[in-house]
């Protein structure tokens, strides 16, 4: 048997691997780079988009924090970021998948085919650093994205809220149960984090002697199980995010009805 070693050195695909090796590193270069091309294009669309009748704002731009911003949404009532609020949704946004557990997987093999796959030959030899240093080492940067996207997923879920309570009064349409699926598909990625996970539990050596080790054990048990489904929530939240906002956008611009049920 060929050790990897030697597989390595015959260079760039070379492999002793007769499946399919490179469908997904191709699928996830082009989903990523499709939710990425829909992504910049919205940023670059306006300050915001919000259908106030139904109280529809787009995930994309929650908070809304420009002074262009409605009142009533605007957060605190106070306009500040000169900017379309999106650019710093996204930069936080882009932020934690970019350095997620299981992007740097799929982007490191889909883009820098470092390597393409298990067993398949890289282009890039000696001198391999890793994430050790500069730029890789960002990367380690991921605990303080989560931390910022905690606070942009709070926004989400009183958006969501608010979509079900236009004008302090219970009414429902397509576009409320849009938000709530986005809202259950974030959650779910969110909460199945591997840094969000160690913080909760996962760094606990001993549950029955830590403080509250019962209530963590508990809640690590409950995010090992979203931390399983990493990957299809990962996937199913960055595509479907991308629908939320086209759906409000739409309704927003008037180009199609939201169909109410309440
Ligand atoms: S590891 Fe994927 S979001 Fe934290």
């Amino acid at each position: 048997m060929e050790s990897s070693a030697a597989v390595h050195e015959r260079g760039l695909g070379k492999t002793l691997r007769r499946d399919r090796w490179w469908v997904p590193p191709l699928s996830v270069a082009l989903g990523l780079s499709l939710c990425g091309a829909y992504a910049t294009w919205a940023v670059l669309q306006g300050n915001y988009y919000f259908a106030e009748q139904f109280h529809y704002l787009s995930p994309f731009y929650s908070p809304c924090i420009t002074a262009s911003c409605p009142e009533d949404i605007r957060l605190f009532g106070i306009g500040w970021w000169p900017l379309s609020p999106a650019i710093l949704m996204m930069g936080v946004i882009l932020g934690f998948r970019g350095t997620c557990y299981y992007y740097r997987k799929a982007y490191y093999r889909a883009y820098f085919m470092d390597p393409p796959a298990c067993a398949v030959g890289e282009p890039w030899g000696e001198g391999y650093k890793g994430e050790t240093v500069f730029p890789m080492i960002i990367q380690n940067l991921h605990r303080y994205f989560l931390y910022a996207s905690v606070v942009v997923w709070l926004f989400l879920t009183y958006d969501t809220v608010m979509a079900f309570f236009p004008h302090g009064q219970f009414g429902m349409g397509l576009g409320s149960l849009v938000l709530l699926v986005n809202l259950f598909l974030l959650s779910g990625y969110l909460f199945g984090c591997h840094s969000l996970r160690h913080i909760i539990g996962g760094n606990v050596d001993c549950y029955s002697c830590a403080f509250g080790g019962k209530a963590r054990h508990g809640a690590w048990k409950r995010a090992s199980w979203f931390n399983k489904r990493h990957m299809g929530f990962a996937w199913f939240s960055l595509v479907f995010v991308c629908l939320t906002d086209l759906y409000i956008r739409l309704v927003s611009m008037g180009t199609i009805t939201d169909f109410r049920l309440f």
